[in-house]
């Protein structure tokens, strides 16, 4: 990022957003985003293209799922920069979330706490969103993550992933399944892996057999049928870890993204009594080690999205080396500004070169190896 638009983010923007209560600064700031009339900047270094589940990607810096849940700033995600956006959690029918207040920030760690519990407006509210964007494509790949209405009963809770992936699934170069927000109650029991397998069944039984290229309104992506990803929760212990990597293996899974927000305080040095998902700065080891774990585990063969407390260049490059493939943030976007994904690619170009990498795949679980 250019240090001026660093500055002035930081020093006039931030200030004046964070004296808002955070939903509020949220929809100030999507709303602008959504009616500014961006382009994407020029084309990204060669070294950061890379291919992940058969969709290609300009670079590996993605627009963590939560920012956009209603699809409202494709566009701007695309002249940021990023590589790929995740847009959702995306649920089958509207829902107002919980009561507020819901988030809240904690500067002084550089965290955010929420239990927000998927507000949105639901999926044909999105639908009618993608159908409308313009023909002329961002470069950008589109990610969409699903999950159930909160008052959707257990047994039912596959058919919503299913009626989610039919709806929608035209519109998406890859299918984020969340099996791991805290506020929407017993979703996180999903990760078990017998109850994972009904939901990623019901995925692939609603998945139209193929998905014609020119029929997809956003970015056309090589595969015919979008790769399916589960998401995880970072409080998951290390064989309940292991179980949901062999799960994944089995069920033949394209992805995993590593990690959710997390219910831990103390044993990541925070105090805040606030209930729901932290997310931010101290989050990055605990999420790092999720995804070397995973990557471990699947033998390097299970493509892995990392995701918590990245911020950085350095912190994006550490996830990359412990195993990720691509790299996503929310919460660093909001102390660092939007130009945070620019700042990070610039600065992989050079750690690629300070390391002798000619390209991210190459970076990508290189800690591991050591
Ligand atoms: C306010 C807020 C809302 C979020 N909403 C969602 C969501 O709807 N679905 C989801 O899968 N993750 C959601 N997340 C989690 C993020 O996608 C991400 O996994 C987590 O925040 C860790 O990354 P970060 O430290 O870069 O924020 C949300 C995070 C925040 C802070």
């Amino acid at each position: 990022m250019p240090p001026e638009l660093q500055n002035s983010y930081t020093r006039l923007l931030r200030p004046l957003l964070f004296r808002l209560d955070p939903e509020t600064a949220h929809r100030l700031t999507i709303a602008a985003l959504s009616l500014m009339p961006l382009k994407r900047p020029a084309s990204d270094p060669p070294e950061l293209a890379t291919t992940v589940f058969g969709v290609r990607f300009a670079n590996p810096v993605g627009l963590a799922a939560g920012l956009d849940k209603d699809a409202r700033a494709i566009r701007a995600w695309n002249a940021l920069g990023f590589g790929f956006a995740e847009l959702g959690t995306v649920t089958p029918r509207p829902q107002p979330g919980n009561t507020q207040p819901r988030m809240w920030r904690l500067p002084a760690h550089r965290a955010l706490i929420n239990r927000l519990g998927f507000p949105g407006e639901g999926m044909e509210a999105v639908a009618a969103r993608l159908s409308r964007l313009p023909k002329d494509r961002p470069a950008m790949r589109v990610a969409l993550n699903f999950g159930p209405n909160k008052d959707t009963p257990p047994e039912r809770v596959a058919e919503d992933y299913a009626a989610l992936t039919r709806r929608l699934a035209h519109f998406a170069d890859m299918i984020v399944v969340n099996l791991s927000s805290p506020n929407t109650p017993g979703l996180r029991e999903w990760q078990a892996p017998e109850r994972m397998r009904a939901i990623v069944d019901a995925v692939r039984a609603a998945m139209p057999s193929t998905v014609p290229a020119e029929s997809r309104a956003i970015t056309p992506s090589n595969p015919p049928r979008p790769p399916i990803l589960v998401k995880i929760a970072p409080d998951l212990n290390s064989s309940q870890i292991n179980e949901v990597c062999a799960a994944a293996v089995d069920l033949a899974i394209d992805g995993i993204v590593a990690t959710n927000t997390t219910l831990m305080r103390e044993e990541i040095g925070v105090s805040a009594r606030f209930a729901g998902g932290l997310s931010g700065a101290p989050l990055l080891v605990r999420s790092r080690e999720v995804v070397a774990q995973v990557y471990r585990e699947t033998s390097g063969r299970m493509p892995i999205i990392g995701v918590g407390g990245i911020a950085s260049a350095d912190d994006a490059y550490g996830h990359l080396c412990a195993g990720a493939s691509l790299v996503e943030f929310y919460t660093g976007m909001i102390y660092r500004g939007p130009g945070l994904a620019r700042e990070i690619k610039r600065g992989l170009v050079r750690l690629l070169a300070r390391d002798g990498f000619r390209s991210i795949s190459e970076a990508v679980g290189s800690a591991a190896r050591k």
